[in-house]
């Protein structure tokens, strides 16, 4: 990135988030299982779009998963190197390229992409659907996480939360007219180092990002409430079905290829 701001943030990310991807498959395998669709590191290899510091790229290819992770960010990405050459791992690369203009060969049987679409206009967003579907094998899923308006909004309004070793504040300004915020994030770490980041966040409600999708291509769109605690009934994840899913939560969106309406 020309103007990296992650430059800063890659030096403590892995303590912001460090609690989200530890050793929690579910961000991939429950949605996917939930929907009926397959999670098969022999289908083929996976794309981590927006892959950061690394973790759910270096997961998967811990499962066996081919991974390719693309970052713009150097200084993740270097963290995200850091992390792979304590590993073993031959089956993964990351790339350090725009996930608006990506220059990869297709063949992916699946994309994930994790807190990294609030940071694309629609105009972005609408490429990288289209990067996506060109991406995908014809059996492939999509997948991927937006941050709804009402949940921007909460963010804008004031957050804070005890983290195991910091406290995080968020606090911002909504602009109603584009759906965007920015949000202001302070660290303040129990050792006495202290951060501040300015993000640009751009809100999605799921209405706003099915026909990007379908221009893209992906018609069959099947949306994930993940802003609640996974509840398991009989082993089976227990969720709130897409047709009621509020437009005020954070969500998971999942769309296959093979889905598609003719
Ligand atoms: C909040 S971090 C998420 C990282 C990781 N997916 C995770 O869940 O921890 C967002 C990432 O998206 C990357 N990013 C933002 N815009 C991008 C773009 N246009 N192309 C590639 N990466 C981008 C940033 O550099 C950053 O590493």
């Amino acid at each position: 990135m020309s103007n990296d701001i992650y430059q800063e943030f890659s030096l403590f990310y892995d303590d912001f988030t460090g609690r989200y991807v530890s050793g929690t498959p579910i961000f991939f395998e429950i949605p996917l299982q939930f929907f009926g669709y397959t999670y098969d590191k022999d289908a083929g290899p996976l794309l981590d779009l927006g892959c950061g510091t690394g973790d759910l790229a270096i997961y998967y290819a811990e499962q066996g998963f081919e991974v390719t992770g693309v970052d713009l960010s150097e200084s993740m990405l270097k963290v995200a190197r850091a992390k792979l050459s304590r590993k073993n791992l031959k089956n993964i690369r990351f790339l350090q390229q725009d996930i608006v203009e990506l220059d990869l060969e297709p063949g992916f049987a699946y994309i994930h992409s994790k807190s990294t679409f609030f940071h694309l206009n629609p105009e972005q967003l609408r490429k990288v659907f289209k990067n996506c579907w060109r991406l995908l094998k014809p059996e492939g899923i999509l997948m991927f996480e937006v941050i709804t308006t009402y949940g921007l909004q909460e963010s804008c309004n004031g957050i804070s939360r005890r983290h195991t070793n910091h406290i995080f504040n968020s606090k911002g300004i909504f602009n109603s007219l584009d759906n965007t915020g920015v949000l202001n994030y302070e660290f303040i770490f129990d050792d006495g180092r202290s951060y501040t980041v300015s993000l640009t966040v751009n809100g999605y409600n799921i209405r706003d990002v099915i026909p990007l999708l379908a221009e893209a291509g992906f018609r069959n769109v099947r949306a994930f409430d993940f802003s609640k605690p996974f509840v398991f009934k009989e082993g089976v994840p227990e969720v709130v079905p897409p047709s009621v899913l509020s437009e005020t939560t954070p969500a998971m969106m999942v769309c296959a290829k093979k889905d598609q309406q003719s």
